[in-house]
């Protein structure tokens, strides 16, 4: 194919993809965030996934005019898929994207979309949407295609381009089409798909495993701490059979694995089956905050520490390790129940945009420096590079007196290094 390619939404994901077809296209990377379209222009990504160089090299040009989208024979859809408070999924960003495809829609483009969706979205609801829009026939003036995105923020081995792509298209051409345009650009291999819904679904249960199986290990997590059993070590010595799966306990958050059940339980809903075990996992992992800090209140009681007034030094505040994304970031359920109990939480996390963090959450973020020897319990609660590496040394020089409650949420940090008068307790 020798046509202009146009990606629409350039976040975790659009970015990336748009990055990787601009080494081969003419690639126009169009967004409606005016700020983040600028700061890509001036070669600024505030993801952290491409960096400055690579993005200064890049041919990519970047816009907030939607008549751009004219030029793209190839247009790719990557806007967020969110769900809402009462956690039905919210297509309002697929559905004003689509609107504006739609609006600057060719005869002869192909429109895939990348966003997480439940499976007969793309059909039912996007195609009817670029047709009103654009005056055409999906199959005959356009085509359609649905290819899900794997990456995985934070992680520089799995990326677009070694990651398998799987591909659907509405027909055997525009399938073809899809799979060599991608194919041109990931190294990993194309799969495809048999049919758009097939990949829509593909995708939204990978995410659903994963939340279920790290419920799993959560709910265990729960009961191990009340048989007196630490879960890493059974962990440790379940994993030694060949076929146990590699899942740990944590806090499930992000826009991802948290939210896409969602997604498969409102479509299972409307076809008149209620989901038990998806939603009884979502409902699990959604309890570990909470969990976490009643697990730290109970130690402080225990150790007679006065629990209203005292200080906890909360490291990490986005929803992973190693990325700057605070948002649907479940350490906040912590933060809020300390708070509930009248403890001063101070929370650090280098990763984290600080103005981001006071207008989401109203939490104003604190430095190492500034806490250093003050707080009655440290809850590692994301472990960034840097919260691993400062070790044991790091984490008691920010408790008072050198001694008190240490919660590792993920089990980093190493248990024979603990200091004889620190209270270790992990998930
Ligand atoms: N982040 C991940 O790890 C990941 C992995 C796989 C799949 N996904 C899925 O990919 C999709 C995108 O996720 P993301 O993490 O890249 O989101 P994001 O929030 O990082 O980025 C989305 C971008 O889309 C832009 N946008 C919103 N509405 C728009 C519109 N109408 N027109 C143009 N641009 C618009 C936003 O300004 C933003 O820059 C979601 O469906 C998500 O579930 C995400």
């Amino acid at each position: 194919m020798n046509e202009t390619i146009g990606v629409v939404g350039l976040g975790y994901v659009g970015l990336p993809l748009a990055n990787a077809f601009g080494e081969k296209y003419t690639t126009i990377g169009f967004d409606t965030n005016e700020q983040r379209v600028n700061a890509l222009i001036q070669g600024i990504d505030h993801t952290g996934e491409v960096g400055l160089a690579e993005l200064r090299a890049s041919r990519i040009q970047f816009t907030t005019d939607p008549t751009r989208l004219e030029e793209c024979r190839f247009i790719v859809v990557a806007v967020p898929t969110p769900i809402d408070h009462a956690k039905k999924p919210n297509l309002t960003p697929l559905i004003k994207a689509s609107e504006t495809v739609g609006n600057h829609l060719r005869k002869g483009t192909v429109v895939v979309y990348e966003s997480t969706v439940y499976p007969g979205t793309t059909e039912e609801i996007c195609i009817p949407i670029l047709e009103r829009h654009s005056g055409l026939i999906a199959g005959k003036d356009f085509k359609i295609g649905y290819s899900p995105e794997r990456i995985n923020p934070g992680d520089k081995q799995h990326t677009f381009k070694t990651i398998t792509k799987v591909v659907s298209g509405q027909d055997e051409e525009s399938l073809e089409l899809i799979a060599d345009v991608y194919g041109s650009v990931v190294d990993a291999g194309i799969f495809r798909a048999s049919s758009i819904k097939v990949a829509e679904a593909a995708k939204v249960i990978e995410n659903t495993q994963r939340d279920i199986n790290i419920a799993l290990m959560n709910e265990l997590a729960i009961i191990f701490e009340r048989l007196g059993i630490d879960t890493t070590e059974v962990l440790e010595a379940s994993s030694t059979k060949w076929n146990f799966l590699n899942f740990k306990p944590g806090l499930v958050g992000g826009h991802c694995i948290g939210v896409d059940p969602y997604y498969l339980t409102y479509k299972a809903e409307s076809v008149g089956y209620h989901p038990e075990v998806i939603l009884a996992g979502r409902r699990v992992n959604d309890r570990m905050g909470q969990y976490v800090a009643t697990t730290l209140v109970k130690q402080m009681i225990l150790r007679d520490i006065p629990v209203q007034g005292s200080k906890v030094a909360v490291l990490g505040l986005t929803f992973k390790e190693n990325v700057p994304d605070i948002r649907n970031t479940k350490v906040i359920d912590i933060i809020k129940e300390l708070k509930d109990y009248g403890v001063e939480v101070n929370v650090i996390d280098p990763f984290a945009n600080a103005e981001e963090a006071m207008q989401e959450y109203g939490i104003q973020l604190k430095t190492m420096e500034s806490v250093y020897c003050s707080n009655d319990a440290v809850i590692v609660a994301v472990p960034h590079n840097e919260f691993v590496s400062m070790g044991w040394n790091g984490i008691v020089s920010l408790l008072r007196n050198t001694h008190g409650i240490v919660i590792d949420v993920k089990s980093t940090l190493k248990v024979d290094g603990c200091p004889k008068n620190i209270t270790l307790r992990r998930l």
